[in-house]
Formats: structure tokens, C-alpha cells, sequence
């Protein structure tokens, strides 16, 4: 669990980007923090690992105050994911996985072949391992860059807008992809947009945030949706633009609610039913998931007509 205490940062110039902000983010979940651009957004992200320190207040990650704790370290093992992707150009993708486990003392052949493994983990060929950042594709980087948090295996992973600088559809792969490394993982997963599509589809926690870190509104997607605090919660949801007419579509990943424009308003938390997974050939035409394989299965009925 981490939890912010009465926060403050005003930085040496005399911006306040932070104001008495309080907040708990539970263990082995997503909270997404949304707001508008400038409302402190990264500032509080990086007080959990110390790369920003509060001027005043108390950051505590299990009840133990992170000033405490040597930044060095606790870096390390925190997984970060950028603003931007922050990977280093003159290294080769499988090193910039391997960064921080290199730094640690980690032997470059184990660190490299846990890279690789990283590279299946996000959905990277391994064929891009050798090659420099700028031969990849933004979403590629994008990948790269999850990669490389996950990297020091960390319970928590703080996620700086890690797509924003890709296209709708790219982004939406990497959403549902980060979606099913959770379900798997189950880390504490800080997450900071500023859209609210992407948070009402990542997060089990949401939390809107006005100018100086004020939050205007937190809670589940559902509970926001169904119960904007204010108007700047309901403008900022988009509610009155026919948001509200929810239904379930089922995706690769699960069920996740959309909006009448067919955008992602949320997923559905609550435990996911698990079973074996049957083989493709055993798969009742109502388990097709992709639009292909619903395309498929009509086609077919079609063809005993
Ligand atoms: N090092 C700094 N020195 C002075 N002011 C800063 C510094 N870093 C951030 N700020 C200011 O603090 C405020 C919050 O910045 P922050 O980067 O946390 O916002 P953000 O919500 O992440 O924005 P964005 O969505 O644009 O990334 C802004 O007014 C910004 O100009
Ligand atoms: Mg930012």
C-alpha cells in the first residue's frame, strides 16, 4: 500500500505543483491518476520513488516513510515507465530491458536472458533485441519501455503516460495488453494519463485531479460515472455527451464496459471466473472474441444454409 499524507511540494522556483494531497493506492491493483496537463501529475508519481522529495508531508509505501529510505535503492526497485519512453539511443533493445538489473550487479548473460524473456512478456519479438531504439516503431518503444520497468521484477510500477505518444489503435493494443500483464502479475500499478477513456479502462482506482494535485473525485470507474462529485468531474467525464448509455462488449481480455460512442469506459472488477483453457477446436462459436473470429463463425453458419 502506498499512501500520501498531507503532501506538499513547491519547487525552488515557487510553483506549487502539489497541495495538501492525501490519498492511499492499495497493494497489487491499478489506480490511474487523471487529470489536465500541469496539475502535478508526474510530481506526485515521482515522490513514490523519491526522485521528486516532499517539501513537506509524509510518502509511506507499507506504513514505512520512503525519506527514510536510501533514493538510490529504492529506485531500483520500483519499476518506472516514462513520460515519453526515456530509453537510451545508443543501446540496443535487449540492454535498455536490462538497465537497471546491469546497475544492481546483475551478470550481463542472466540479465540479458531475462530481457528476452521480458521481450515475450509485452509482446516483442525477440528479433528486435540487437536493434537500436530508433529502429523501432513508437508502439515498439512504447513496449520497450514496460519491458524495462518490469525489468527488476518490482511490486510496484509507475507508469508515466507510457502511450501517449501513440496512435488510437496501437494504444488501444497496448491498454488491453497491460490489462492482461496485471491479471497475471498483480502489481501495484500507478498510473498517470490524461485521458479519461484510458483510466476508466485501466484503473480499479481512479482519481481526478484539478490544478495543485486537488482531487476532485476517486473511486472505481462505475462509481464516478454513476455519481460525478461536481461539475468539473462530470465536463471532465464527458457526461451529458450520451456517456452514460453503458453496455459489456467482450474483448481478448475480458469484459470491459463501453460508452454509447463505443469507447472504453471501465472494466469490470469482481473475480474473473478462471478455467482450463480449451483447445481451438473445442471453442463454442460464443467464446469468439476478435471481430475475425466472429466474422468467421457467421461465415460459416452461413455456408449450411
Ligand atoms: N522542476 C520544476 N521546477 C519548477 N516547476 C516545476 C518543475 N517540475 C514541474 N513543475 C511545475 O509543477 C506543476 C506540475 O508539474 P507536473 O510535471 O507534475 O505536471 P503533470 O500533471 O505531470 O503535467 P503533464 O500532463 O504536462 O505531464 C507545473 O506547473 C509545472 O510547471
Ligand atoms: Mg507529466
Amino acid at each position: 500500500m502506498i499512501e500520501f499524507r498531507s503532501v506538499r511540494k513547491t519547487y525552488p522556483d515557487g510553483t506549487t505543483a502539489v497541495d495538501d494531497f492525501s490519498l492511499v493506492i492499495p497493494s497489487r491493483s491499478t489506480t490511474v491518476l487523471v487529470g489536465s496537463s500541469g496539475c502535478g501529475k508526474t510530481t506526485l508519481l515521482r515522490m513514490i520513488n523519491r526522485m521528486v522529495d516532499p517539501t513537506s508531508g509524509v510518502v509511506a509505501i507499507d506504513g514505512d516513510d520512503v525519506a527514510a529510505v536510501p533514493a538510490v535503492g529504492l529506485r531500483r526497485r520500483i519499476g518506472y515507465v516514462m513520460q515519453n519512453s526515456g530509453l537510451l539511443p545508443h543501446r540496443r533493445v535487449v540492454d535498455n530491458i536490462a538497465t537497471v538489473p546491469l546497475l544492481t550487479g546483475v551478470p550481463k548473460a542472466q540479465a540479458r536472458a531475462r530481457a528476452l524473456e521480458l521481450m515475450d512478456t509485452v509482446g516483442l519479438d525477440r528479433g528486435l533485441a540487437q536493434r537500436y531504439p530508433s529502429q523501432l516503431s513508437g508502439g515498439q518503444q512504447q513496449r520497450v519501455g514496460v519491458a524495462r520497468g518490469l525489468a527488476v521484477d518490482p511490486n510496484i510500477l509507475l507508469m508515466d503516460e507510457p502511450f501517449g505518444a501513440v496512435d488510437p489503435l496501437v494504444r488501444n493494443d497496448l491498454q488491453d495488453e497491460l490489462i492482461r500483464l496485471q491479471r497475471d502479475l498483480g502489481k501495484t500499478v500507478v498510473f498517470v494519463t490524461h485521458d479519461i477513456d484510458e483510466a476508466f479502462k485501466l484503473g480499479d482506482q481512479v482519481v481526478i485531479l484539478k490544478k495543485g494535485g486537488e482531487i476532485a473525485q476517486q473511486g472505481t470507474p462505475a462509481e464516478i460515472l454513476a455519481d460525478p462529485a461536481d461539475d468539473f468531474v462530470a465536463r471532465f467525464i464527458g457526461a451529458g455527451r450520451g456517456r452514460r448509455a453503458l453496455r459489456i462488449e467482450q474483448t481478448p481480455t475480458g469484459p470491459v464496459v463501453v460508452d454509447g460512442d463505443g469507447r472504453a469506459a471501465g472494466v469490470l472488477t469482481g473475480p474473473v471466473p478462471v478455467s482450463p483453457a480449451p483447445a481451438a477446436s473445442e471453442l463454442p462459436s460464443e467464446a469468439a472474441a476478435s471481430p475475425e473470429d466472429v466474422a468467421g463463425a457467421s461465415a460459416q453458419g452461413g455456408g449450411t444454409r
